[in-house]
């Protein structure tokens, strides 16, 4: 399965943190925001990944995340000129995609709870339709809305509804199978002229074969459109990772965790890695690693 990242937009309701610095580049705490959703992919599975962002950004991401390599992975770039809708990452990334499967993911949405690592792997396997995540809000009109059924199938599918049918928002990260650059071809802009990600949801719902999971009370699904909801993940990150003293996010971790790098390409990153909180966690993680090593007392016993 392929991944796309789409990291475009003009970051408006973040104006004047926008006004030189990309949104998905700001920090969510320790890191960029665009860690996160790479590292959902990441734990997903997934290894090929094609980031969509603007002509004017695109060299900041260059900058910070290379052709991915680092972490074992395969990362390339694209443009869109302009933010005509999420959807048109299918058209942009046809390419990239081929007939292949693929997993969205908007680049300033936030995952975190447990167990998440296994439903995204499961999701990684799918191969016939399209599967999303919903998650309860507060203030679905701000959202695509799916309205359930009893048995959990999805009826209906609407984008920032007046009148929500229910209280479940569709996340940012979307699973489909090889025909989403195809059908994504065949949608028309919507009323407020972009093509729409719960329109191309709406096609696979009308044909049977669009699967919605829940995410309920152990998930955190953050968005980060306001200074405020920015500010809340942050605050979230920050609380989890000191009391816990893990990190959310970290790449190299997850990279040595999925098999995309080896022992020894980690520690050469950790021994590399800037004296900084992020670095220091990653030494901590090496010298895990080189106990882990260490030949047990049985085993030199049975040497
Ligand atoms: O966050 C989940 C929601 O994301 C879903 O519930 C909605 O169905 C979906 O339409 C989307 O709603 P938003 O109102 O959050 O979309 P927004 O236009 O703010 O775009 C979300 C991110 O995607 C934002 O960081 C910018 C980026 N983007 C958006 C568009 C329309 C692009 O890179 N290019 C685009 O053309």
């Amino acid at each position: 399965m392929r991944g796309i990242v789409l990291a475009g937009g003009t970051g408006s309701r973040l104006y004047p943190m926008t006004a030189s610095v990309t949104k998905q580049l700001l920090p969510i705490y320790d890191k960029p925001m665009i860690y996160y959703p790479i590292a959902t992919l990441m734990l997903a599975g997934i290894r090929d990944i094609l980031l969509i962002t603007t002509p004017k950004d695109v060299e900041r991401y260059v900058d910070l995340l290379g052709n991915g390599a680092r972490w074992g992975m395969n990362i390339q770039y694209a443009m869109q000129v302009r933010p005509d809708g999420i959807a048109q990452a299918f058209l942009i990334g046809d390419n990239f995609l081929g007939e292949q499967p693929s997993a969205l993911i908007l680049g300033d949405n936030l995952f975190f709870g447990s167990g998440l690592s296994q439903r995204l792997a499961n999701a990684a396997t799918l191969t016939l339709g399209a599967h999303i995540f919903a998650c309860r809000v507060d203030d679905p009109e701000r959202y695509g809305v799916v309205e359930l059924d009893a048995e959990q199938r999805p009826l209906s599918i609407i984008e920032k509804p007046r009148h929500p049918a229910s209280n479940w928002a569709v996340t940012g990260l979307y699973f489909y199978d090889g025909a989403a650059s195809r059908l994504a071809r065949e949608l028309r802009p919507s009323p407020r002229g972009e093509l729409e990600i719960s329109d191309l949801n709406s096609v696979y719902l009308a044909q049977g074969t669009l699967t919605v999971e829940r995410l309920g009370r152990g998930y955190a699904w953050l968005d980060t459109g306001t200074p405020e909801t920015l500010m809340a993940a942050s605050q979230f990150v920050c609380a989890l990772e000191t009391r816990q003293g893990i990190k959310i996010a970290c790449l190299e971790e997850i990279a040595l965790a999925q098999g995309f790098i080896t022992a020894d390409n980690f520690a050469r990153i950790a021994a590399a890695a800037p004296v900084s909180a992020y670095g220091r966690y990653l030494k901590a993680l090496l010298a895990d690693l080189e106990i882990d090593a260490r030949p047990t007392p049985l085993r030199v016993a049975a040497g």
